[in-house]
């Protein structure tokens, strides 16, 4: 079956927000990932506003007509935005102000409570998806809220070096195994690239792929079309 891959534009905003001009438009970036053979965007609307901002995003639904997956914190701001932009999926991340990027999955061990009230605050239509690192207790948990899947971190995996990559890859199949008997949606991101992402393609449970960094910075040497469909070509083989 067709692998499902979403393109992340955050860093095209990035070097938008270097300037704090108009150019490079993340939203002229999704008219040429439409083109491609990429099946959806992604954004991540941080709440520090450093790259995405909220004009983005309505601009995004009045232009483009390509499901849109918002990443976006667990907070009442958020989800009023998520609830009138009506993205197609929502998936909930922990942010800090001080981290590079996202640096782990939700701890729903933590904020069970919280994050319950956030999922059913959600418009019913969204489907909701929660970035979760390899464990099965937080997979159960994620069970529990009644969402419909979770992306799996893969940024342990893709930083890691020698064994420790085999340990991350192995926690990572088995999980995606326990979520899937969990009749839990599987995606899967962070840190993925050409280079790393071929077998955590092969993993057969894992339907979606959210890829950013590694496209927009090859782009600058290859066009973004090109890093995009080379990337989708690794997918699915
Ligand atoms: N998935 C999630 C939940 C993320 O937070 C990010 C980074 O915004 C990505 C995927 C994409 O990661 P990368 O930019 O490293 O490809």
């Amino acid at each position: 079956m067709e692998k499902i891959l979403n393109i992340n534009v955050d860093h095209v905003a990035t070097l938008r927000q270097a300037r704090l001009g108009e150019h490079p438009d993340p939203i002229e970036a999704c008219k040429i990932i439409k083109k491609t053979k990429a099946h959806g965007v992604v954004m991540h609307l941080r709440e520090d506003r450093r790259h995405i901002q909220d004009n983005d995003l309505y601009r995004y639904k009045k232009t483009i007509n390509l499901p849109l997956n918002l990443e976006m914190a667990p907070t009442t701001e958020m989800v009023l935005i998520a609830n009138k932009i009506k993205p197609k999926m929502v998936t909930l991340v922990p942010e800090k102000r001080l981290e590079l990027t996202t640096e782990g999955g939700l701890n729903l061990k933590r904020n069970i409570k919280k994050i319950n009230k956030i999922v059913n605050s959600l418009n019913s239509k969204i489907q909701v998806m929660i970035f979760i690192d390899s464990d099965n207790e937080q997979i159960a948990l994620a069970k529990n809220l009644g969402i419909h899947g979770i992306e799996i971190n893969t940024g342990k995996y893709a930083d890691a070096y020698g064994n420790q990559k085999n340990i991350e890859l192995k926690k990572i199949k088995e999980s995606a195994k326990y979520a899937h008997s969990l009749n839990l949606y599987l995606a899967a991101g962070h840190g993925l690239t050409i280079k790393n992402i071929t077998k955590i393609a092969a993993i057969r449970e894992i339907n979606e792929f959210n890829v950013g960094h590694s496209v927009i910075g090859e782009a600058i040497f290859y066009g973004l079309y090109e890093s995009v469909n080379k990337i989708y070509a690794k997918i699915n083989k």
